[in-house]
């Protein structure tokens, strides 16, 4: 990120002090948690997990810190779909709404919080009839269906992991994923609607387990759009049947404060995913605080909305644990925003109306919307005034998570969605941090176009220059001082790659791979990622991993990959690729290059654009210079080009981009 951009960001800046009227009713109006978390933090933290959580067993020590190993709450037990289901429902709130579940063509479930537990135990008890227990990994991959929910919460009752697979993710990922955590089953559905007709998932199974994956001995299939998968006899089973047979009462184990709840695969700078450790006490009790205090929660009255997909961090965070442990009702939907209910499509797909997310705020009455920033700007595009005539007056937070917020989208978020009244917090955090870590809070925080601000209360963050040094005013690295309860526990079966990478380069401290600026004021400005890391559409997706997928094609000798800044989704994947000798270049060749990556690796790595270069830019010891690379994809100006080992590879390289 340039300075120029920096300045452009500050000098766009507005300040919105919460409003009055907000903030004499927020649920914090004062600095009072801020001042007890800065205090002792342990003793906080302790507080929290008591009266968030419910234990079956007390912890003794808050927290053991053993760098860059942690245990919170040690000693202590508790189960997560105790806490997310049986105990709401033992206070009598068994009717309450967990879910307003809205699939893509317009028919809907209600779900209470008595019905998910029900469901819940059942297929804990479907599990259990596969031999699974505490330790043990599951896969899941499935759409946006209450399903989803419902088959993590199970998991949580007996102890075992669940690694959710991204819907949009190839059955090379499908391998790869079950492999590393060594699944024994796999929980997928037909299919799931995605922009208005079934998008097959069981296929994408089948190709897996054709493949590879040999730890996995099951299949369990929910029939989600009647498309009539192939089922292997004995391999795979319904849903629908195993739940018609399930005995509905299976107790919640209490678990161990750091029993592994559940693996997230995420991007790095090599090409292998890495599976991210969260464990059961310290992660729901972070996330349970946050979604209260960042959300400005009122359970009892508010219909909550986190857009993003159950695949992520934020929909396991933000849609299932954090709203349930905190008894919430939210919407879950289970399309894309600009696909119309069934009932609403006329003629081809370029006449459909695009007001399904107002639509649905109208109709549920969402009292807080959280979203990502390239799905705002898309709105932006779209040209949408105060959203097409729709009343969001009941909107009364608005959140925004994934990439930097640029101050434009910011503000017509604020006026077009928000009516101007609705305080923006802008969360900085990640697949590795479990939970918030960086954001306003609702009546208490000044929001500013542009910054996270600072960390929520209880969580500790500075930025230091290349040496370490804390750096009070001005640009750096971002880092983690102190341990935190919904971190990372670490990589799963590699504990040195965890160490190296977030604990080494600035030692004593956790290195979050983005670049931030401190203002005067001590608001943290998030640049971005310095390290080999793209963000599409809010996800990070590793430039390495791509050129994987690049070379594993047949006409590819060496690839290069870089992340151009895109007006809708942050960052755009631009390949530069040399063919292997008696390949010629042409559009064909490399739209099938694109389709390889998809394929290998899902929809979202397609790179918007690859260009045929005889040469890529290296210096005299090898390393490819991507940040020329970048220039030439942005059409900028070229900087310094001595240290290139070739430096009339320049001119061949934008001939190419041309
Ligand atoms: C990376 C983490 C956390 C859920 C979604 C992404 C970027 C995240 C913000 C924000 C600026 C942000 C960072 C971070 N990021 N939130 N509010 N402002 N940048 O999770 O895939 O683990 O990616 O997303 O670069 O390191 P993730």
């Amino acid at each position: 990120m340039s300075d120029a951009t920096i300045e452009v960001y500050e000098n766009e800046a507005r300040r919105f002090p919460p409003p009055e009227a907000f903030a004499a009713g927020a649920l914090v109006s004062d600095r009072s948690l801020y001042e007890e978390a800065e205090a002792d933090y342990e003793a906080f933290w302790a507080r929290q997990a008591r009266e968030l959580l419910t234990w079956n067993q007390d912890f003794d020590t808050t927290l053991v810190w053993d760098l860059p190993f942690a245990q919170w709450f040690v000693g202590g037990k508790l189960n997560v779909s105790e806490n997310c289901l049986d105990r709401h429902v033992a206070a009598g709130r068994a009717d309450k709404v967990a879910y307003h579940w809205e699939g893509e063509p317009g028919d809907t479930r209600t779900i209470t919080y008595g019905q998910l537990l029900s469901d819940v135990e059942k297929f804990a008890n479907v599990l259990k009839g596969f031999g699974l227990a505490a330790g043990d990994r599951v896969a899941i991959y499935l759409p946006m269906i209450p399903e989803l929910p419902v088959a993590m919460l199970a998991c949580t009752r007996i102890g075992v992991a669940h690694s959710v697979i991204f819907g949009g993710f190839s059955p090379t990922s499908i391998v790869d994923r079950c492999d590393d955590a060594e699944a024994k089953l796999i929980i997928t559905a037909d299919a799931g609607w995605r922009r208005g007709a079934p998008s097959g998932l069981k296929s994408a199974v089948d190709t897996a387990l054709a493949d590879g994956a040999p730890t996995v001995e099951h299949v369990i299939v929910v029939n989600r759009c009647d498309t009539d998968p192939t089922m292997v006899d004995g391999r795979d089973h319904w849903w629908h049947d195993l739940m018609a047979g399930a005995d509905d009462h299976c107790p919640p184990v209490p678990l161990d404060s750091e029993q592994l709840l559940y693996l997230l695969y995420t991007s790095g700078t090599t090409a292998k995913p890495k599976g991210i450790m969260h464990t059961t006490g310290g992660y729901l009790t972070q996330v349970a605080f946050t979604h209260k205090y960042v959300f400005d929660l009122r359970p009892d009255t508010d219909v909550y909305w986190c857009a993003a997909d159950i695949g992520w961090v934020t929909g396991h965070s933000y849609i299932v644990y954090g709203p349930l442990a905190n008894g919430a009702t939210s919407v879950m939907y289970e399309g894309t925003p600009d696909t119309p209910r069934e009932t609403e499509r006329h003629g081809d797909r370029s006449a459909w109306t695009k007001d399904r997310l107002w639509d649905i705020i109208e109709r549920y009455g969402v009292t807080q919307l959280y979203t990502a920033p390239t799905a705002i700007r898309t709105f932006m595009k779209w040209g949408v005034q105060w959203p097409d005539g729709h009343d969001l007056s009941s909107l009364r937070v608005l959140g925004t998570v994934g990439e930097p917020i640029n101050p434009e989208a910011w503000m017509w978020y604020h006026e077009h969605i928000g009516g101007r009244s609705c305080p923006i917090v802008d969360t900085w955090w990640q697949t590795e941090t479990g939970s918030h870590m960086i954001s306003p809070l609702p009546g208490v925080t000044t929001t500013i176009p542009g910054t996270a601000t600072t960390p929520v209360p209880g969580v500790f963050a500075e930025v230091v220059d290349q040496q370490g040094n804390t750096v009070d005013v001005g640009g750096g690295y971002l880092t983690i001082t102190r341990p935190w309860p919904a971190m990372l526990r670490g990589i799963w079966g590699d504990p040195q790659r965890y160490f190296e990478t977030y604990w080494s380069e600035y030692p004593g401290r956790y290195f979050a791979g983005d670049g931030a600026r401190v203002d005067e004021e001590g608001n943290i400005w998030i640049l971005g990622r310095t390290d080999d890391v793209m963000n599409v559409s809010g996800h990070r997706i590793s430039t390495s991993e791509i050129e994987s997928a690049l070379v594993d094609h047949a006409a590819v000798a060496e690839a290069a990959v870089v992340g151009a800044n895109d007006e809708v989704t942050g960052q755009a994947i631009i390949g530069y690729v040399i063919l292997i000798g008696g390949f010629d270049d042409s559009p064909e060749l490399r739209e099938e290059i694109r389709q390889h990556v998809a394929t290998k690796l899902g929809p979202i790595a397609r790179p918007k654009a690859v260009n045929v270069t005889p040469d890529l830019p290296k210096t005299r010891s090898g390393k490819i210079m991507r940040r020329l690379l970048r220039q030439i994809a942005q059409g900028e100006e070229i900087g310094d080009t001595t240290t290139l080992a070739d430096p009339s590879v320049v001119d061949a390289l934008r001939a190419s981009a041309e």
